[in-house]
């Protein structure tokens, strides 16, 4: 059974769908398998900051009607870089130095992370800073961490923004629309593409490729020519205007918040053609609700993979999806490899083969 390990976990980033499950699976494996202890840290590193810590203690028991839940029990933040960490006054501070500190209070062995590229990259640098013993497990409905062919939420999303192009065809067709649905996924068009071939999307625009209103008009009007009065378009919000302009809700200094090119495609759509259009943000709804049966055993598979590393002390590291297995790979390659859309690859030739406008 090799020596008795106190274990953290936490989420860190965007919540998703699938999150509980890991957590489930890392808390079975380590406290069955092992007989170890598993502590869940609150609110990702921020937990580490507080006086005490704020962890809690993690039984089978505890964790397992959580599987089929939303979000993460655990909570978490997209905010707050413990290296520039903003303080009430407005100023930036670092404090690393206290989550290294609340690590070592709780006593702790070993620290499993569950985040997107942009966490990895944080904790990573706490662990060499800290000497944390580190284990990564991949989260992101944007499904843009390359090491990995899948990562925990991508499924999910994909599900719920399929059902959306579902849902749209048949009140597009009913009012002879343009119906424009704008999905998440930050700078990678994976949901999009993914959604949009799935529902039988008319038009995808997604930011690997470009478009001209232009060619987007004609192609609607060409659909009109054939008698199809309807047109569904699925945009990423990451799509930038014609004129290369990037749309966002807010500015924030640590991750601007996109969202908007669906109603300027909407405005100009209609001004340069006069076909009437309707916007549907899709929004968190992506990130929210029950997890897919795909994403529950992806996060489940991750979740065990996670514990054997820290078993055999195989740290720095982070558990992905390859080809029906799981492999695991140094963090640092997961930080450095970002996946976008491939504009020739297998569904973009896919997408025009089914004859959807790619928008060039
Ligand atoms: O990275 C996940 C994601 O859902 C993106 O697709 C989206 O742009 C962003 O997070 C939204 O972040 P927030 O929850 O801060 O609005």
């Amino acid at each position: 059974m090799g020596e008795h390990k106190r274990i953290g976990i936490l989420t860190s980033g965007g919540d998703c769908a699938g999150l509980n499950a890991a957590i489930r699976a890392v808390v079975h494996s380590a406290v069955n398998t092992y007989g170890w202890e598993v502590f869940g840290i609150r609110q990702a590193t921020q937990g580490l900051m507080e006086r005490p810590p704020q962890a809690i203690s993690l039984t089978p028991d505890k964790v397992d009607p959580y599987l089929t839940t939303g979000g993460t029990f655990l909570g978490t933040t997209n905010k707050g870089n413990p290296f520039a960490f903003p303080m009430a006054d407005g100023s930036v501070c670092d404090r690393s130095y206290e989550i290294i500190e609340g690590y070592r209070m709780l006593g702790l062995d070993a620290l499993i992370g569950i985040g997107g590229d942009g966490s990895l990259a944080i904790l990573r640098r706490l662990a060499q800073q800290g000497g944390i013993n580190l284990v990564g497990i991949p989260k992101t409905i944007d499904n843009d961490v390359g090491v990995t062919e899948c990562s925990i939420g991508f499924d999910t999303a994909v599900s719920v923004a399929t059902e959306a192009v579902d849902r749209l065809q048949f009140t597009a067709a009913s009012h002879n629309r343009v119906m424009i649905l704008e999905v998440m996924g930050r700078d990678a068009g994976h949901i999009a593409m993914w959604a949009g071939i799935a529902g039988g999307a008319d038009i995808i625009l997604i930011p690997e490729i470009p478009y001209t209103l232009e060619g987007i008009c004609q192609h609607i009007k060409k659909r009109q020519q054939q008698g199809k009065n309807y047109c569904l378009i699925v945009i990423a919000e990451a799509v930038r205007t014609e004129a290369g302009d990037r749309v966002v809700v807010a500015e924030h200094p640590e991750n601007c918040r996109l969202g908007g090119i669906g109603q300027y495609l909407s405005q100009e759509i209609c001004r340069m053609i006069g076909a009437e259009t309707r916007v549907t943000v899709l929004g968190h709804i992506q990130r929210g609700g029950m997890p897919s049966h795909s994403d529950r055993l992806i996060a489940t598979a991750f979740g065990v993979a996670a514990v054997e590393l820290i078993a055999k002390e195989k740290y720095d590291h982070v558990v992905t999806w390859q080809k029906r297995h799981v492999v695991c790979v140094p963090i640092e390659e997961a930080i450095n490899q970002y996946s976008t859309v491939n504009p020739n690859g297998t569904l973009a030739t896919t997408a025009r083969r089914m004859g959807i406008f790619l928008g060039s």
